[in-house]
C-alpha cells in the first residue's frame, strides 16, 4: 500500500465535540498514516458564524457555511455530523449517503428516531454510516455490542449513561444535598446545559437506551418505546433510606430481551450498593452488558465532553478510512434483523421502595401489608419510624410484582384516610 493515501473528510459543526474532533485529528496527525495507512484531511467545516468558528482554527478557509460546497465535493469521502438536532442534520446526511459519502455521527437524538433509515440508506449506496459516540461519549460500547459480542444472545444492557444527573445523584448521596442544590451546582460546574429538561427528565438516556438495545438485541427499539422518568422527584432522605437499607439511588436505562419482548426503559432505580454500577460515580458513564456466552461485562469512562467523545468519532473515522483503503465499506451496517415487542410498562415486573406518610397508632402497618396482600403484592422490608407526634414514615421494599398489581394497591392507598401522603416510589433492581 503505497504511504501517501490522503482521505478528506468534511465537518459539520464546531461545537464542544467537533473542536474536539479538530484537536483530536490534529494531535494523530504525526502517526496517522502508519496507523490507518493514510492522512486524514478535513477539507471542509461547516458553521454557521463564520467569524466565530474562525478564532477555533489554524486554516479558516476551510470554514463554509454552504452545505452544497460538501455535498458536491467528489473528494470529501467522510461526512462527520457533529451539529446536533433533527434538521438539517437528517437531510445532510441522507443526502451524504446518497452521494456516496460516509457519514460519522454523535447525533443520537437523531439516530433513536431515524437510525434505521439512515443505516438503510447507507447499505443501499454502499456506504458506512457509524455512531459509536451517540452513546455513552468515549466509551466504546456499539462497536463490542456489534462486532466484539457478536457470539452471544445479549439478555440485558444497563447502565448509567447519563452523566448530568449522575453527577446530581452522587452529590445528593456523598453530601446530603437536595435536588435542586446538586442542579445548581451541576450547572455551575458546566456539566448541566442551560436548559436541563432533557438530561433530568431521562430523555438524553432514553435516547441513548433505544440505540442500545436495537444493537444488543438485533431488532429496532425507537425512543418513543422507550419509558422514560426523570430524578426531579428523589430526595435526600430517600437516598438516605436507601442506603440504610443497603442500597443507592442511580438512573438507570434498562433494556432486556425476554421471552414475551423487550424491555426498555429509563428511571431511578435503587441498585445493591455492591453492584458495580453503584460505584460509578459523579459525572461518569457505564454500561453492564450480560451475555449469554461472556456473561456479565462492564464497559466504564467519559460518556460527554469534547475529547472524550472526539475519541469515539475519530475511532469511527478511522475504522472507515481502514475500510477504504480495503475496499471493504458497509461490511457491518444495520444489524437490526428480527422485528421483537417491545413491552408495555404494565406488562414489567420489578421490585419497589414505597415509602409513606400514615397514621401512627396501631393497626395501620397490618391495613397497609394487607392492601399489599389483596393486590398481590409482597413485602420483602420495612423500617418504621416516628417523624411528627401523629404520624409515621413506613419505607418498604417489595418482593417482584406486575407494575399493574403495584399502581393498584396504590391506588387504594390514596383512598384510605390512614394514609397521608406515597413520598416516593422508585423501583429496585
Ligand atoms: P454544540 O456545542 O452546540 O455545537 C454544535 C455546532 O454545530 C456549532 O458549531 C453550531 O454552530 C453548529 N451548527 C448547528 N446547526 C447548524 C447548521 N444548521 N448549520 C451549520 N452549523 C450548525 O454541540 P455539541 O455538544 O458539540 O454536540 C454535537 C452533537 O454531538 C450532538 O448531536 C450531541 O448530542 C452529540 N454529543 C455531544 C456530547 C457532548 O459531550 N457535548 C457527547 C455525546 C454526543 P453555531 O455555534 O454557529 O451555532
Ligand atoms: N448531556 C449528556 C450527559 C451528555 O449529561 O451525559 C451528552 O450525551
Amino acid at each position: 500500500m503505497s504511504e501517501n493515501h490522503v482521505i478528506k473528510v468534511a465537518l459539520l459543526g464546531l461545537g464542544t465535540v467537533g473542536t474536539g474532533v479538530y484537536k483530536t485529528l490534529q494531535g494523530q496527525k504525526d502517526e496517522m498514516k502508519f496507523k490507518i495507512g493514510a492522512d486524514v484531511e478535513i477539507k471542509h467545516i461547516l458553521v454557521r458564524n463564520l467569524e466565530k468558528a474562525a478564532q477555533k482554527v489554524e486554516n479558516p478557509e476551510i470554514l463554509t457555511n454552504d452545505w452544497n460546497q460538501i455535498v458536491n465535493d467528489p473528494e470529501v469521502s467522510i461526512v462527520i455530523e457533529l451539529m446536533g438536532g433533527m434538521e438539517p442534520a437528517r437531510s445532510y446526511m441522507l443526502q451524504a449517503l446518497q452521494a456516496g459519502k460516509h457519514v460519522v455521527s454523535a447525533n443520537k437524538d437523531l439516530i433513536a428516531a431515524d437510525g434505521q433509515e439512515l443505516l438503510e440508506n447507507a447499505q443501499e449506496y454502499g456506504c458506512d454510516f457509524l455512531y459509536e459516540a451517540a452513546v455513552a461519549g468515549g466509551i466504546p460500547i456499539i462497536r463490542p455490542l456489534k462486532q466484539c459480542l457478536a457470539g452471544n444472545h445479549i439478555t440485558e444492557v444497563m447502565g448509567i449513561v447519563n452523566g448530568t444527573t449522575n453527577f446530581i445523584l452522587t452529590r445528593m448521596t456523598q453530601d446530603g444535598m437536595e435536588f435542586e442544590d446538586a442542579l445548581k451546582l451541576a450547572a455551575d460546574l458546566g456539566y448541566a446545559e442551560a436548559d436541563p429538561t432533557a438530561d433530568i427528565e431521562g430523555l438524553d438516556a432514553g435516547r441513548k437506551v433505544a440505540i442500545l438495545a436495537s444493537a444488543a438485541f438485533n431488532s429496532r427499539v425507537v425512543f418513543e418505546d422507550v419509558y422514560t422518568e426523570g430524578i426531579t422527584k428523589i430526595t435526600a432522605t430517600d437516598i438516605l433510606y436507601a442506603k440504610e437499607m443497603g442500597w443507592d439511588i442511580k438512573l438507570l436505562g434498562v433494556a432486556r430481551n425476554t421471552p414475551d419482548g423487550i424491555e426498555a426503559r429509563v428511571h431511578p432505580m435503587l441498585i445493591e450498593s455492591t453492584h458495580p454500577l453503584a460505584s460509578v460515580n459523579d459525572s461518569y458513564n457505564a454500561v453492564f452488558v450480560v451475555g449469554d456466552a461472556v456473561q456479565d461485562t462492564m464497559f466504564y469512562g467519559r460518556g460527554a465532553g469534547e475529547l472524550p467523545t472526539a475519541s469515539a468519532v475519530v475511532g469511527d473515522v478511522f475504522d472507515i478510512v481502514r475500510n477504504i483503503l480495503a475496499d471493504c465499506c458497509g461490511r457491518i451496517g444495520c444489524t437490526c434483523y428480527k422485528t421483537l415487542p417491545v413491552k408495555k410498562m404494565d406488562q414489567i415486573k420489578s421490585k419497589y421502595f414505597i415509602r409513606m406518610q400514615v397514621e401512627d397508632r396501631f393497626g395501620v402497618l397490618a391495613s397497609v401489608a394487607s392492601v399489599f396482600g389483596n393486590n398481590s403484592v409482597s413485602i420483602a422490608q420495612v423500617i418504621q419510624k416516628r417523624k411528627r407526634k401523629d404520624s409515621a414514615e413506613i419505607v418498604l421494599i417489595t418482593d417482584l410484582v406486575k407494575e399493574r398489581h403495584l399502581k393498584d394497591a396504590i391506588k387504594v392507598f390514596e383512598g384510605m384516610s390512614i394514609i397521608k401522603e406515597i413520598s416516593s416510589l422508585i423501583r429496585v433492581y
